[in-house]
């Protein structure tokens, strides 16, 4: 327990004694000095002594030191070249000993970028190497950064050559931007930096999604033509239109990558070409706006009223895009189409438009169809051809006592007019003239108020607005009796 005390008591002891005697400093305004600055190492020996100077362990020139006093001593660095860096060492000779205290001094020059372009434009694609030329000294550490982060490489693509160039390989437009190029002189927290900045160009390409736009012209129509631009910088769009088209109806969206042209007329048809135009280069695509029409079809007349015998011709014009085909129908009861065709029968169409019928007969009455046929549609208008109705065949009677009831077995023709009335007649055997009366098309058709027992003559016409056809062939029947009263009327006749 003593023992280590006393121990301790003879450090302190000579702790302080090695203190007092090792009193020597050099005091520098700054240990690093600027390659032409001057700079002072000012040495303090704490006592009386003759104080001498070496630097690298060589006697330093008289020149430049200058003794203060007796305790200290300057020395001067005029105009700091590298060479004045170096280990200095303050040598004091006292009385009783030789003391010496070292200081290093640091000689630099900061760095510096010369001529080191500070704003590159390349072309997408290109192999490139941005330099950075720096000068300084004593060493000069390079490191590149990017966005303030350090950068890094990229196998094959992006790599730093010896002389310190960044070299990229390949470049694209995401390498764009803001590079820093960083110098710091070794060991040394001395640094300068400069920005490079890079633009990569791409020249500009067209992208479109339909080569063909096919609508069909109307009010309703609008149609967006899209033109889908890529490039840097960002390209201008330029569209050239067909002249037919009526640009005062054109709307754009805010880049003109897109055109939009409302209700679409035929006269809207052609090539639209869209090209974008950079300062490297321009490109273009084309669209073609199909605009079809649907077909129209228009007639001279949409009815005709005509005696059986005279002949009609009625004209049909279709238009549309693409020219619609134009074809003339027969409109049956049972929806049917018949088609007229252009050969030289009595119905037919004659110069591809016009429908003709020669001698026409009460079965030609009826609708009739124009048809403008065509990818874009089809359209149709009709034609009423109304004659006289037809005489009836296939007709029947029924004698009652004093009646006889017309069946037909086929179907009345009514010239395209509906029938209104029936004209029935009637005589007997020994008569020359027709007894006849008219009679509703909604009345039953029979002939009444006939003598029982007795033959007859008889037909009918029908009749419809236009005239009365034909009547029917006669028939000759023979009245019923009336139960009692036959005998008595026979017995008369
Ligand atoms: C480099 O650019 C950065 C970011 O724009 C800026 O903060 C910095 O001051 C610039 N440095 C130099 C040396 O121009
Ligand atoms: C077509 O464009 C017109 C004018 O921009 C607009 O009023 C109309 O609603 C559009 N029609 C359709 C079917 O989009
Ligand atoms: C059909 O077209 C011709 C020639 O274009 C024209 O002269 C005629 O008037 C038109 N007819 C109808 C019914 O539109
Ligand atoms: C138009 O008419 C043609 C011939 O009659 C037919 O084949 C086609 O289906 C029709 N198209 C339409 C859209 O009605």
């Amino acid at each position: 327990m003593t023992e280590s005390l006393l121990i301790l008591r003879i450090c302190s002891i000579m702790l302080v004694l090695g203190f007092s005697e090792a009193k020597m400093e050099i005091i520098t305004s700054k240990p690093d000095v600027l390659l032409g600055e001057n700079a002072m190492l000012l040495c303090k020996a704490g006592g009386e002594g003759e104080i001498t100077w070496q630097k690298d362990g060589v006697d330093v020139e008289d020149d430049q030191v200058e003794n203060v006093d007796e305790t200290s001593s300057k020395l001067f660095i005029r105009n700091a070249k590298m060479e004045d860096a170096g280990r200095y060492t303050c040598i004091c000779e006292f009385e009783s000993h030789t003391e010496r205290i070292y200081y290093t001094i640091f000689v630099y020059e900061r760095p510096s970028f010369g001529e080191t372009p500070v704003y590159h434009e390349f072309l997408e694609g290109q192999d490139v190497v941005i330099t950075c030329v720096v000068t300084g000294k004593p060493t000069v550490e390079v490191n590149w950064k990017r966005d303030h982060q350090k950068l890094h490489s990229e196998a094959g693509r992006i790599t730093r050559l010896k002389d310190n160039s960044l070299q990229i390989n390949n470049i694209n437009r995401k390498d764009h931007g803001l590079y820093t190029c960083e110098a710091k002189i070794k060991d040394r927290n001395i640094f300068e930096m400069i920005n490079i900045s890079i633009s990569v160009n791409v020249p500009p390409k067209v992208n479109i999604h339909e080569e063909v736009k096919k609508v069909t012209a109307g009010p309703e129509t609008n149609v967006s033509l899209s033109c889908l631009v890529e490039g840097v910088p960002q390209p201008i769009i330029i569209w050239t239109v067909p002249e037919s088209s009526d640009k005062s109806r054109y709307k754009y969206n805010s880049d003109k990558s897109e055109l939009i042209i409302s209700s679409v007329v035929r006269s809207d048809y052609g090539e639209y070409i869209c090209t974008a135009k950079n300062k490297i280069a321009e490109s273009s695509a084309m669209i073609m706006l199909d605009v079809s029409e649907h077909p129209v079809a228009v007639l001279s007349q949409k009815t005709m009223e005509l005696e059986p015998g005279q002949t009609l011709s009625v004209s049909c014009n279709v238009s549309g895009h693409p020219m619609p085909t134009l074809q003339w129908v027969r409109k049956t009861n049972n929806d049917h189409l018949l088609t007229v065709d252009a050969g030289g029968g009595r119905v037919r169409m004659e110069d591809g438009y016009v429908l003709v019928i020669d001698n026409v007969m009460p079965s030609d009455g009826g609708l009739y169809s124009c048809m403008a046929i065509s990818p874009a549609g089809n359209a149709s208008t009709d034609f009423g051809l109304q004659t006289w109705p037809g005489k009836a065949s296939q007709v029947s009677g029924t004698p009652g006592p004093t009646s006889v009831l017309f069946t037909l077995g086929a179907s009345l023709v009514d010239g395209g007019s509906p029938i209104t009335h029936f004209t029935l007649q009637w005589k007997t055997g020994r008569e020359n003239n027709w007894q006849e009366r008219v009679i509703q098309s909604t009345d039953p058709l029979v002939i009444t108020d006939l003598i029982p027992y007795t033959s007859y003559s008889v037909r009918f016409a029908p009749r419809n607005h236009l005239g009365q056809g034909g009547f029917s062939d006669e028939l000759t029947v023979r009245t019923q009796g009336i139960r009692g009263k036959v005998l008595t009327r026979v017995e008369k006749l």
